[in-house]
């Protein structure tokens, strides 16, 4: 289980000083006896602040001073943890560097008892995982990847519902927040002018009446150029430095998706509460009412999707009648509601 030491309530304290003062000196003795530690500790700390990339500058004789957080990109977990404090789902989050998938990090986690609201961030992914048994490729350090621990009260069958909150939450950080022209593509796919610029996966593990845990993984290609796309995805890839013009802290991004995803996981678990966010989601779901083609393991259908079942299928008006699909790749042919 992932407990909190001394240390990180240590840098927790330290940062929210900083944070309420910056761009001003907080005095080294003040934070010192604050914590009761020496000043050789605190320095430690500060270390360790500056270590995971937060801008903490020491001012010599006098103490310390956090510059803008906002130009910072570091994936922070003391910054992210404070920036989570009003959260009501999320409240702890672990931030590598190199791992093969923040999903086998997430069920590790789960599996040994960790209780759900935490979330891995990583940098690098040796073996990211995408829907329906395919690779993620990300590039280092510049995209935003990180997987999240829920213990959802639903059904094995309704796990679909956690991808469409999630895929909305996303689309609303997107549009909200960086301000695209964010297109939620059925089920939970986000397309900018047509192209992609983020996938999104549950995994669960349970039994026939119960979910003992759910992971959700999320990949947000944020801040790769035109040049770092390869070649074989160039047509289909995008991201948001390519589509806004400006790079983005990936922190931030982060904590807006989970500040909107915690009010619609909230709301999903509530009672009635799956209709209700399935009505927001129809409403900014682009899918509905276009002409696409689904590719279903070794079928291919076309048709105009015409609505989301209960429980999140798609259901598409063919010539052979209406199909539903509960996992399918979707390619929208021709716009629908612009
Ligand atoms: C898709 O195929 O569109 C879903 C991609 C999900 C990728 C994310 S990146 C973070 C998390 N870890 C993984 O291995 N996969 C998910």
């Amino acid at each position: 289980m992932i407990k909190k030491t001394e240390e990180t309530n240590s840098r927790a304290v330290i940062f929210e000083a900083l944070m309420e003062n910056h761009g001003s000196i907080v005095s080294g003795a003040a934070l010192a006896d604050k914590l009761s530690i020496s000043r050789q500790a605190l320095s430690k700390n500060v270390a360790a602040l500056k270590a995971e990339g937060l801008p903490v500058t020491s001012v010599s004789q006098k103490g310390y001073m956090l510059l803008d957080t906002n130009n910072s990109d570091a994936l922070s977990p003391t910054l992210i943890s404070y920036s989570l404090r009003g959260n009501p789902m999320f409240d702890r989050c672990i931030c590598l560097k190199e791992t093969d998938s923040t999903q086998s990090v997430i069920k590790k986690l789960a599996r040994d008892g960790e209780k759900a609201g935490i979330i891995a961030t990583a940098e690098v992914q040796e073996m990211g995982r995408g829907r329906r048994g395919r690779n993620w490729q990300s590039v280092s350090g510049k995209n935003l990847m990180f997987s999240m621990l829920l213990r959802p009260p639903l059904l094995p069958g309704e796990v679909q519902l956690l991808n469409l909150a999630a895929g909305l939450s996303l689309k609303n950080t997107l549009s909200t927040l960086c301000g695209l022209p964010a297109e939620l593509k059925w089920p939970n796919d986000i397309l900018c002018r047509g192209r992609k610029l983020c996938g999104i996966l549950s995994e669960s593990a349970g039994e026939a009446e119960r979910i003992y845990y759910a992971v959700t993984g999320i990949g947000v290609n944020v801040n790769m150029t035109l040049e770092d796309i390869p070649g074989e995805l160039g047509s289909i890839a995008t991201s948001v430095l390519i589509e806004s013009g400006k790079t983005w802290p990936r922190w931030k991004i982060l904590v807006d998706f989970l500040d909107r995803f915690a009010n619609a996981a909230g709301l999903l678990f509530s009672e009635g509460g799956a209709e209700a966010l399935l009505a927001l989601y129809r409403k900014e779901c682009d899918t509905i009412g276009r002409e696409i083609k689904v590719i279903c393991d070794n079928e291919t259908v076309s048709g105009i999707a015409s609505g989301i079942s209960g429980q999140g299928a798609l259901i598409v008006k063919t010539t052979d009648g209406e199909k539903i699909f509960a996992a399918a790749d979707v390619v929208h042919l021709r716009p629908g509601k612009e």
